[in-house]
């Protein structure tokens, strides 16, 4: 499974890249909101320090100015994957774009029929929202389901990319379905790392070595 972390925030990437565990990265206004950065300054930052895609947005809603802003967008580094919302225009982007060899990520999905049309036309990646289903008592996890189950019936290369993931369960379970990539938050990948039973088991071992009073080296 890859991992893509949802951020603008730089160290944040740059901490996870270290450890090698950044397979890609994504973003969207509301995240560069909150970097308090400049769009195309941090996006190159995050493209210099990543070698795998790096999802940028576009904001227009029409797709002739979807596709030049996608275009715009793809000039800042050669990872740049051009994010575009699953409208009709959004489509319509998708499907020029894509065409035009640049990869394309259709975002803000909550459908399994809107998964299809985003495969249909031409998406290097789908981003179902779990965490927002969830909110309005849906099961997002239902639609990583549906969609991994219908595009493996026919065939369909566009990944899986489940984003607005929340928790740690979130990310093993569309692991345990077959989702190709998650994107979450440095937090929520950090958290992978934590369990009761392992923070108990260590603070005995250190209890008890204490006591052998012996040292290591
Ligand atoms: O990748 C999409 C993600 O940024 C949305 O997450 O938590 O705002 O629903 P969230």
């Amino acid at each position: 499974m890859k991992f893509f972390v949802d951020t603008a925030d730089v160290a944040a990437i740059k901490e996870l890249n270290d450890l090698g565990m950044v397979d890609g990265v994504t973003t969207n206004p509301s995240l560069i909101l909150k970097s308090g950065r400049d769009i195309a300054e941090v996006t190159k930052e995050i493209c210099d320090l990543v070698d795998g895609p790096v999802s940028a947005e576009v904001v227009a809603e029409k797709a002739d100015d979807m596709i030049r802003e996608g275009k715009h967008l793809a000039k800042i580094a050669e990872n740049i994957t051009v994010k575009v919302p699953l409208t009709w225009d959004g489509l319509k982007a998708c499907r020029v774009l894509s065409d035009e060899g640049y990869m394309v990520n259709v975002t803000l999905c909550f459908s399994a029929a809107q998964a299809l049309l985003a495969a249909k036309a031409g998406a290097t990646f789908i981003s179902p929202f779990i965490g927002r289903l969830d909110d309005i008592n849906l099961d997002g996890m239902d639609l990583i389901a549906d969609i991994r189950e219908i595009y493996d019936n026919y065939g369909y290369e566009t990944e899986i990319l489940a984003a607005s993931i929340r928790s740690v369960s979130h990310i093993t379970d569309a692991a345990k379905i077959g989702a190709d990539v998650i994107t979450a938050p440095p937090s929520v990948i950090k958290a992978m790392a934590n369990h009761v039973l392992t923070d108990k088991g260590l603070a005995q071992f250190n209890a008890d070595w204490a006591q052998t009073g012996q040292k290591i080296g």
